[in-house]
């Protein structure tokens, strides 16, 4: 795994980028005890829904692995584990990551357990190595699954593309076809106008364990070559999008621009044409049976946006933070942030040459500190504004029976 990393693991260790520092300083703090991930889960020092399924999992491998003298038998050491499952899953309630991941190891390490002999030390030793093998696969599998939500995203992309050729491709295409062989299957791709997207929040490396989901798939696309230019909202109140998008893009060297949440409207209405902006792709903390989607407030009036610009609206998310059990978004539990992130900001003195001082931050006021506030974290998108949900295993869409399947979307031939 190379680039941007929020997470560093080995067995035994784990680090996590202050996120709360970045773009101006690059710090990793390490996470011995569950307690610490809590609080860098809930501060949002580490923050996206894989992510913080991620760190809390293996924060409790790391406790299980450097402290091995706990439990004296393996329904023990399981009811411990448990206990400090369920005390991580109160750090952050809206995405559906962080409780699947937890579903899923508590189910294997009972497993483990219930196949005890009466060695109590070795089922111990295989209630831990259990536990801190699941952990580890949570971590890799979410970089394996991130790669293919980007080549499916892309390809969907693509294809949408292919549909509003602009008249001089439509002209390339005619003349391609009365002059290319029988059974040519379409016009070479670099005749297609490469796309522009815009997307909300963070969704890239920094919330997950690389590559990204929503800005996986914008990676994805300017690997391939098929993206113009990215923008990217400010998102608002807690400025993710400014702050670790914005510093994600420039890393990466993607052509982008950074607009606040309000001007999206603007961006679509002025450069739809222009910019040939194609997409909204965001990323999801929760989606309900019925396509509902939760995910970073703003992202609802995007979508509403998005459809009165005739722009295609994506949500790309892996299979972990779909939610079958809930029914519709209605039922998802919204959290609500503190005051201060709204009525403050932490920045980076700028000096008179014009140069951040990485040094010197500091938190000040934006508002008068009386005013009350409202600060829910997410909203919910209404399944009927989506146009496509991208996840590992390909678009997903429903059967005749009204429940999921997963469509794989194939490279056409071009
Ligand atoms: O509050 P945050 O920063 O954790 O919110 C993050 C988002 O809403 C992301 O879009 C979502 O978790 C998907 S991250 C791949």
């Amino acid at each position: 795994m190379v680039g941007l990393q929020a997470i560093k693991y080995q067995r035994g260790n784990l680090q996590v980028l202050d996120q709360l520092r970045l773009p101006h300083e690059f710090v990793y703090d390490d996470v011995f005890t569950c307690e610490e991930a809590f609080d860098c889960i809930k501060a949002m020092r580490v923050r996206g829904a894989p992510a913080i399924a991620i760190v809390a999992a293996l924060a409790l491998a790391v406790e299980l692995e450097q402290k091995k003298d706990g439990a004296s038998n393996s329904q023990e050491l399981v009811k411990y584990i448990n206990s400090k499952l369920d005390y991580l899953m109160g750090s952050r309630p809206t995405a559906v990551d962080l409780s699947n991941a937890i579903k899923l190891l508590k189910s294997r390490t009972q497993n483990a357990a219930s196949n005890s002999t009466s060695d109590e030390a070795a089922s111990c030793a295989n209630v831990r190595t259990v536990f801190i093998e699941v952990a580890e696969k949570i971590l890799e599998d979410d970089y394996t699954t991130n790669l293919a939500i980007g080549r499916y995203g892309a390809e969907y992309l693509r294809r949408q593309q292919r549909a509003i050729v602009t008249p001089v491709d439509a002209e390339a295409e005619l003349r391609y076809y009365t002059t290319s062989p029988p059974g040519t299957q379409g016009l070479p791709d670099r005749t297609y106008r490469k796309l522009s997207v815009l997307t909300h929040c963070n969704t890239g490396s920094l919330a997950t364990s690389g590559h990204g989901t929503a800005l996986g798939i914008i990676r994805s696309l300017h690997k391939m070559n098929y993206l113009d230019h990215a923008y990217c909202t400010e998102t608002r109140p807690y400025n993710q999008g400014s702050r670790l998008t914005a510093f994600e893009l420039v890393y990466e060297e993607i052509p982008s621009t950074l607009i606040t949440d309000s001007m999206a409207g603007a961006l679509f209405h002025r450069k739809k044409e222009e910019m040939n902006i194609s997409a909204v792709i965001v990323g999801a903390d929760r989606v309900a049976r019925n396509g509902d989607t939760a995910n970073k407030i703003g992202t609802y009036q995007l979508a509403v946006l998005a459809k009165a610009h005739g722009i295609k609206f994506v949500v790309a998310a892996p299979t972990t933070s779909i939610d079958l059990e809930t029914e519709s978004g209605d039922s998802i539990k919204i959290e609500d942030r503190a005051k201060n992130e709204l009525t403050q900001i932490t920045g980076a003195v700028v000096g008179k040459d014009g140069k951040v001082d990485v040094n010197h931050t500091e938190r000040v006021a934006i508002a008068d500190q009386r005013i009350n506030v409202w600060n829910p974290s997410f909203d919910v998108t209404p399944h009927d504004l989506i146009d496509a949900i991208i996840t590992e295993k390909g678009e997903v869409v429903r059967s005749s029976k009204g429940t999921f399947e997963f469509k794989p979307i194939m490279p056409e031939r071009w």
